[in-house]
């Protein structure tokens, strides 16, 4: 049976300057130091703002922290004239560990099909970045099928179109309907999904692949209902909006088992 070290990543959207962000990490991490965490049973991930990013590694590089971070996106393209847009070896050069591919936030803000996600994993892992590809529903799709993992697999299938087989992934079931809304997927729902988005990764990759591969639940995660969440077998670790800003509560999703 493989064994999946749990990843507990903040997601911080378009929240916290770079100064902000310098004194976020350095006191989650006294937080965790405190209460002794051991980083290798629960990895600890951040996700700041592209600015924040080269004060994130300074001041993790400097205190020899073992919190990791990654970008929230990135471009598909390696560089070039793309204003506004940041390249995986932008990431990879700030010692980025992982970089978000697909959250619905892209996908319906900026319009980001499947097509350009699939492009996106693979110029993450070009880069030597992880890919945490989020898939999920929005509650119009929810209710217009009887399978409530149609949508979430589709998108992974297409995401990772033309991944090698080895490659490192995360992927992260984020329900649109329960994202920043309060409104949380019961872990029966969450587990139901992520069951058969293994089952297709497994399809796609083989079993034992399959079972290595990190799936993340996100959308309201509180410190309240991570521990349930967790229980189930397929879930591996949770994408933290909201509570991933408070770094009391942050803390105690990454502390799920005390
Ligand atoms: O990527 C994390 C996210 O979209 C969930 O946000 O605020 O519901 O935890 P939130």
């Amino acid at each position: 049976v493989a064994t999946r070290t749990p990843l507990m990543a903040g997601n911080w959207k378009m929240n916290f300057d770079h100064l902000q962000s310098i004194a976020f990490v350095q006191k989650l991490a006294w937080t965790l130091k405190d209460a002794d965490h051991d980083y290798a049973k629960v990895e600890v991930a951040v996700f700041p703002p592209f600015t924040d990013l080269r004060s994130v590694q300074t001041v993790v590089d400097a205190d020899k922290l073992d919190v990791v971070y990654g970008g929230q996106d990135l471009s598909q393209h390696d560089s070039g004239a793309y204003t506004g847009d940041i390249s995986g070896a932008f990431l990879s050069k700030l010692g980025c560990s992982y970089a978000l591919v697909g959250h619905s936030e892209r996908r319906t803000i900026h319009g980001e099909d499947d097509a350009t996600c699939n492009a996106k994993v693979q110029a993450a892992l070009r880069h030597g970045l992880t890919p945490v590809l989020c898939v999920g529903e929005t509650l119009e799709q929810r209710e217009a099928t009887e399978n409530p993992a149609e949508v979430s697999i589709a998108q992974l299938i297409a995401g990772l179109e033309g991944v090698a087989d080895d490659a490192e992934l995360v992927i992260a079931y984020e329900p649109v309907w329960a994202i920043g809304t309060g409104r949380v997927a019961t872990a029966e729902q969450a587990q139901e999904v992520c069951h058969a988005l293994r089952g297709a990764l497994a399809e796609r990759f083989g079993e034992e692949r399959a079972a290595q591969i990190r799936i993340l639940y996100g959308g309201s995660v509180k410190p309240d209902n991570v521990a349930s969440i967790m229980r189930e077998p397929d879930i591996d670790g949770a994408l933290v909006g909201g509570a991933s800003l408070v770094i009391d509560d942050f803390a105690a999703i990454v502390r799920y088992r005390e």
